[in-house]
């Protein structure tokens, strides 16, 4: 049987003798949501930019199917089918909607034609058609937010990785990007990994839950046998600190 998930396997990662992350192994299957969780500085972002290339790993390795990644750039993972959202988010600021979400296509070997039609869908998907032509500084951060992840999905990946995706939105913007996220896997196979620091949208959205703690894995595991962990209600959910916000 081959193995098509994108996995970390014993991944290290130190900032100036400071061990962010220390052997981590995590995995993500094509059609699945994954929930990764944990205590502000745990390490959570640190291994999405260890995944995409966007900090070096000091060891371990990180794979795709068949292939490694270990030691790609942002843009060769992105080649790759790995798509990613920033807890910062970062748009192109004097560009339109529509022309943020055609230059990510465009930049993944779109044509110009078929960048248009890949941004009107997914603007259509996004509930974003009436600020398709609004400059995207002008933006409310929920719109920013759906912005950003129109764009990682318009290159049309494999693995989607979300930071804080609902960070800065109301609830009402938290429910109806919920609900077009949890039809990502199912309409198309796409593997999701979702960081929140929501406990009611995690639990809502995932499959399965990966917990970090000062860099280390905690657990694995499904929601209940999570939820129910004792140490991740020490390390995490038993402290209120799921509240916390970055
Ligand atoms: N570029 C960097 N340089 C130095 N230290 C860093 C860097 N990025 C992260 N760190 C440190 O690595 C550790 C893990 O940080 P990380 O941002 O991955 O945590 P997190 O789990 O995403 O936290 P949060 O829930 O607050 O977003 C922290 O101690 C952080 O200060
Ligand atoms: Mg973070």
């Amino acid at each position: 049987m081959t193995d098509d998930s994108l996995r970390t396997i014993d991944v290290s990662v130190e900032f100036s003798g400071l061990r962010a992350l220390d052997g981590v192994s995590l995995s993500i299957s094509p059609g699945e949501i994954l929930g990764l969780i944990g205590p502000n500085g745990s390490g959570k972002t640190t291994l999405v930019n260890a995944i995409t290339g966007q900090v070096p790993i000091a060891a371990g390795r990180i794979l795709c199917g068949q292939a490694d990644l270990t030691g790609f750039s942002p843009r060769e993972a992105s080649l790759r089918g790995i798509a990613r959202s920033f807890q910062v988010v970062r748009l192109f600021n004097n560009l339109t909607v529509t022309e943020n979400v055609e230059a990510a296509a465009m930049a993944h070997g779109k044509g110009r034609r078929a960048s248009r039609d890949k941004a009107r869908n997914l603007l259509a998907e996004f509930g974003l058609e009436a600020r398709a032509e609004d400059l995207a500084i002008g933006l409310s951060y929920g719109d920013k937010r759906r912005v950003e992840i129109s764009r990682a999905l318009a290159a049309d990946p494999k693995f989607l990785l979300l930071d804080e995706p609902a960070a800065g939105m109301n609830e009402a913007e938290t429910a109806a990007l919920l609900s077009i996220l949890e039809e990502l896997p199912r309409t198309n196979g796409l593997g999701l990994l979702i960081i929140d620091h929501d406990m009611r949208l995690i639990m809502r959205l995932c499959d399965r839950l990966h917990v970090l703690a000062s860099g280390r894995t905690i657990a694995v595991g499904d929601k209940e046998s999570v939820r129910s962990n004792s140490l991740v209600i020490e390390a995490y959910l038993g402290t209120g600190a799921e509240t916390a916000h970055a």
